[in-house]
């Protein structure tokens, strides 16, 4: 039977790269979608500007577990900047496409990876939004209630 999902979906599901924690990172952003209740927490560790290792951490479904490993490869040894033009489309587009009800979680990967820049540039007395924009699917639910 011919899946949903594309090859690389399934890799990328089934192998995610670059899972875990990074106790050095310098920032750290976590992202919820109050919908369907998955948690993703990005770790980024960025030196001079350039992203020099990246981590994450999804609670949620196949979708979002292959876009969030998708979006830390594209971002891995890239600069700031590249990383701020990260869209959920570019993520969906490398992973050769997800259906449309899977679409949402592609935005999740994109909300993670600005979520961590904003706090990078939060720990640094900068105000991350007329940089990054503001976080549209951010845990608006449990405003940190949840303690994680
Ligand atoms: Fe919620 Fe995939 S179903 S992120």
């Amino acid at each position: 039977m011919a899946s949903m999902y594309s090859e690389k979906v399934m890799d990328h599901f089934a192998h995610p790269r670059n899972v875990g924690e990074l106790p050095d990172a310098n920032g750290v952003g976590e992202v919820g979608n109050p919908k369907c209740g998955d948690i993703m927490r990005m770790y980024l560790k960025i030196e001079n500007g350039i992203i020099k290792d990246v981590k994450f951490l999804t609670f949620g479904c196949g979708a979002a577990i292959a876009t969030s490993s998708m979006a830390t490869e594209l971002i891995k040894g890239k600069s700031i900047e590249e990383a701020l033009k990260l869209t959920n489309k570019a993520v969906v587009e490398a992973l050769d496409g997800l259906p449309p009800i899977k679409v949402h979680c592609s935005v999740l990967a994109e909300q993670a990876v600005k979520a961590a820049l904003s706090d990078y540039y939060r720990r640094q007395g900068i105000d991350p939004e007329p940089i990054v924009g503001k976080l549209e699917e951010d845990c608006h639910d449990c405003n940190g209630a949840c303690g994680i």
